[in-house]
């Protein structure tokens, strides 16, 4: 029978890390806790600790580091070259106009303040135009940094007209103002700077970004939809971890996902067989074997008097009592529905049971009472605590205490305790240390085996210590 038990904890525990592997793969990847020297690995783990841990963010990530990589290349090559060649070609063309007033100037005689170079300067190419006879070319300004338009004009002036010149293209100004040494004069032109200069890229720019955001709410609505079915999947599996139903789970999503859901489910359905086809063979088998030893106390009683006699009486009775208590087991908490239960007047109740058969009890609650769990279990899981404690020593602290994560249950006494390299084993079924202390006290070695698998069936467990009170300290922990 033990080595159904081990069955049966082995497909729960299988449960178990199949909802956390879904959990995982839905919400977290846990960092690695192992010292680590290696640079690569140094920054593999810092990576891994600033990289986001839900499934939703990481592919939203994967979505959007390619879209702005590719946009930041795109929009550099676009100002490198579109950028260039537009200022390039608007300066040529200013420069080119000059070159041409220039030569007229040189060419034909002038009448008074060059006034019809002027008036054509200014009408036809839209360029005012001043001659500065007797002033020298103002020292070069400092170079702008990153200007295409300071870089381009220069070009093309030294290129087209190859004469000593000026520029001022840094101010914030809508005019470029360009001197260029004549023999006589210094001729200045204002240039407005949407003449010589592309000022509309950022338009692109603005589209660019524009799309992309777009773009990113289609993707962030569809991400959602594929990424729920997950969730659900990990929240089912979680569930079934707990020893809950999650009643209106279905496979959905996209295939893989529905795969696994169907895989969980198949798994379910396969644990539970399992449960159910443990529970009706243990039934039958402490069934049977209780009609025989029925008749053995009967035969007994008809054979009379005499020690050897009483010794088999004696483990005849022992067995019943131990069939007693796997029938007890076999019946009991499975096919249990969850509810949500009240657990301070649960463990009330047991504080005034232990009183009554004449202990000290002492019971705390911190936190909201209500807990899903299924109540019948729970309680024989604490009660069998209890009662090992108050079958040991004379005073009893039940202390309950609810987090937002978990419930805990410790119960304590005052008696011998058990030492440590032994409580472990004492959770094994059948297994009593009362052999070597007191016959009396004995029970079956069962109860300790049913609370874990109580307290495991919940998704939690119970863990032996040292009391305060210097006996045993049992503490139960169950995901709430
Ligand atoms: N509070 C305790 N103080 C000291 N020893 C304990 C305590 N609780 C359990 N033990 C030891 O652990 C053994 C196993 O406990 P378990 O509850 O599984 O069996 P049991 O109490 O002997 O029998 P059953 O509970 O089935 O009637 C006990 O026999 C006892 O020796
Ligand atoms: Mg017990």
């Amino acid at each position: 029978m033990s080595s159904l038990d081990e069955g049966f904890g082995r497909l729960r525990n299988a449960a178990g890390q199949l909802a956390a592997l879904a959990a995982a793969a839905a919400a977290a990847a846990r960092p690695v806790t192992a010292p680590v020297t290696r640079p690569w690995e140094r920054f593999t783990r810092w990576l891994k600790s600033v990289m986001p841990k839900g499934l939703y963010a990481r592919s939203l990530l994967i979505i959007i580091v390619p879209m702005v990589v590719l946009q930041s290349v795109v929009a550099f090559l676009f100002m490198e070259r579109h950028w260039n060649l537009v200022t390039n070609y608007l300066s040529a063309a200013v420069t080119q106009e000059i070159a041409t007033l220039i030569d007229v100037y040189r060419t034909y005689p002038q009448d008074a303040d060059r006034a019809q170079l002027r008036r054509i300067a200014l009408d036809r190419l839209g360029l005012v135009v001043d001659f500065l006879p007797g002033t020298p070319l103002p020292p070069p300004g400092p170079k702008p940094f990153f200007s295409q338009l300071d870089a381009a004009l220069s070009d093309n002036i030294r290129k087209q007209i190859g004469r000593p010149f000026w520029i001022d293209t840094v101010g914030r100004s809508s005019i470029v103002e360009i001197r260029i040494k004549l023999d006589d004069t210094v001729m200045r032109v204002l240039a407005r700077r949407a003449d010589v200069y592309d000022p509309n890229s950022w338009i692109f720019l603005v589209w660019m970004v524009a799309t992309s955001f777009v773009v990113l709410a289609i993707a962030i609505a569809f991400l959602r939809n594929q990424i729920r079915p997950i969730v659900r999947l990990a929240d089912a599996a979680e569930a079934f971890g707990k020893g809950r139903e999650a009643p209106n789970f279905r496979p959905r999503g996209a295939r893989e996902v529905r795969r696994a859901a169907a895989a969980f489910l198949e798994m379910k359905g396969r644990v539970e067989r399992a449960i159910e086809q443990r529970t009706t063979m243990l039934a039958g088998v402490s069934h049977d074997l209780r009609t025989i030893l029925t008749r053995f106390k009967l035969e007994l009683a008809l054979l009379g008097e005499g020690p050897e006699i009483d010794a088999i009486k004696k483990d005849v009775d022992e067995m019943a009592a131990m069939l007693e208590a796997y029938l007890a087991f076999a019946r009991g908490d499975m096919g249990e529905q969850s509810a949500p239960t009240d657990i301070a007047e649960l463990l009330e109740e047991l504080r005034l049971d232990t009183e009554r058969h004449g202990h000290r009890a002492r019971v705390s609650f911190q936190g909201s009472p209500i807990v899903t769990v299924r109540p019948a279990a729970f309680k024989r899981l604490i009660a069998n605590l209890v009662g090992n404690a108050s079958r040991f020593a004379g005073t009893v602290e039940i202390a309950g205490l609810r987090d937002h994560r978990w419930l805990t249950v410790t119960v304590d006494d005052d008696g011998p305790g058990i030492p440590p390299h032994l409580r472990e084993d004492v959770f094994k079924p059948f297994l009593r240390l009362d052999d070597a202390r007191n016959q009396d006290k004995g029970g079956t070695g069962l109860g300790l085996a049913i609370a874990r698998d109580i307290a495991r069936s919940h998704g939690g467990d119970i863990t032996l210590g040292e009391s305060p009170l210097g006996g045993l300290r049992a503490t139960v922990r169950v995901p709430v």
